[in-house]
């Protein structure tokens, strides 16, 4: 009998670094620090390293990083903030939550990132130029453009040299939501060098989820910059709006990184460059076996600016809700990122989208099907999960008859 093969393995790595792990704990309990101080500083001084950053900022979650990153570059409310449609809701609750207005551009069907020639249409077409102020105005909304936020989807960066290109031809602020990005490259032809999620825009939000790449034990998240004002402004905004105890200079949140989450954050960060050549290790490995397996699955699209981290490994099947059941009946987990784009959640009806808006996004989301994909995933395991993957095609193909219809 087969073992279950799930779809992501937490367990395992923090067996593997129980020791360490359990160390930070001890230290915590026995110090009593257990918000901000030297561990917070050391992990912040470490992760803006690995980014090739200046400055990182620890906050409570990905979420918070992106409207702490939002406020403290100028984003007003009223204004409109760009994003695509195909991302966790998180990235648009922290547009409204900053009293913005999230407005969409369609992704790029290959890489499910923002489209940079969309963008270009969206604000060519879709925004006019306010002459009293030369900034530019949506149509849609009479509001403001003044912020872009790219998602690095899945691992995968998009493709930021041109959208940093319209965004100071512009004058908008652009801030990557890196949360699932952790360590994953972008070959800029403009700067002629390989550089880091997280160290393109103004700002840029990492979660640390206990399920992202690197994933702490509760909740946290970090913004990362190389601009040292907007660094303090979000140690401030983190911290109820103060520089020194109990003196206000503006409201803030309660959104610091605890320590103990630091702490651990620092002994896994240690592991997350192996961890992520574990997963693109495991992308080639799929890839060979879906092109041995010719069953029509085609392996995630990777251009070649790109060295992605496979936060998750997505493929398109036609008969998706079938091979989510034929793989869960055969001990195989999968996931599904994301069932509803987010122009179409009841949570945003009040934006008055329609089906048909994001055609791009509409096709693809009820293909996309994320497949296993963690560090210690075997390639016995990703055999099993191609073979069951082959199965069911050959399965349904013979079901169809003679037509061999294929259903992916
Ligand atoms: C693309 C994206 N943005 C933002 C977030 C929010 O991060 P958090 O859950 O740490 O608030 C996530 C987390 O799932 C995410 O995947």
């Amino acid at each position: 009998m087969n073992s279950r093969i799930p779809f992501l393995d937490l367990v395992a790595p923090h067996l593997e670094l129980e020791d360490e792990l359990v160390a930070v704990f001890r230290n915590a309990l026995k110090t009593a620090s257990f918000v901000g101080g030297a561990t917070v500083e050391a992990f912040e001084a470490d992760f803006a390293q690995f980014c090739c950053t200046r400055y990182c900022v620890g906050v409570n979650s990905g979420t918070d990083a992106l409207r702490f990153a939002l406020s403290a570059t100028g984003v007003r409310p009223g204004d409109i903030v760009v994003t695509v449609p195909t991302t966790f809701i998180a990235t648009t609750e922290a547009i409204s939550q900053v009293g913005a207005i999230p407005e969409f551009v369609d992704i790029d069907e290959h890489t499910y990132n923002m489209h940079p020639g969309k963008l270009h249409d969206y604000l060519e077409t879709q925004c006019t130029t306010d002459t009293s102020t030369g900034r530019i105005v949506s149509r849609r909304s009479g509001r403001p453009v003044t912020g872009i936020i790219p998602v690095h989807l899945y691992g995968q960066m998009a493709d930021m040299d041109p959208i940093m290109e319209l965004a100071e031809r512009y004058r908008l602020i652009v801030i990557e939501d890196a949360c699932q990005a952790h360590g994953a490259e972008y070959f800029s032809r403009k700067q002629g060098r390989w550089m880091k999620a997280g160290s393109i825009g103004r700002a840029a939000a990492f979660s640390f989820y206990p399920g992202k790449n690197l994933g702490a034990c509760g909740e946290a998240g970090a913004v990362t910059t190389n601009d040292a004002a907007l660094a303090a402004k979000i140690k401030m905004i983190r911290d109820h709006g103060q520089v020194k105890k109990y003196y206000h200079d503006v409201e803030g949140y309660n959104g610091r990184l605890d320590s103990i989450q630091a702490g651990i954050l620092r002994v896994k960060l240690g592991h997350l460059t192996k961890w992520n050549f574990q997963r693109r290790d495991h992308a080639a490995e799929y890839r060979r076996l879906f092109t041995a397996a010719s069953c029509g699955v085609n392996p995630p699209y990777e251009p070649s600016s790109t060295k992605p981290v496979y936060h998750l490994y997505v493929v398109r099947v036609r008969d998706r809700e079938g091979m989510m059941d034929h793989l869960q009946q055969a001990g195989i987990s999968t996931g599904i990122h994301y069932p509803i784009p987010l122009h179409l959640q009841k949570a945003y009806w009040a934006l008055k989208h329609r089906a048909g808006d994001f055609p791009v996004t509409e096709m693809v989301t009820p293909e996309i099907l994320s497949l296993p994909m963690f560090p210690q995933l075997t390639a016995e395991q990703q055999a099993r999960v191609v073979g069951e993957i082959r199965n069911f095609v050959l399965s349904k193909t013979k079901k169809v008859g003679t037509g061999a219809v294929s259903v992916v």
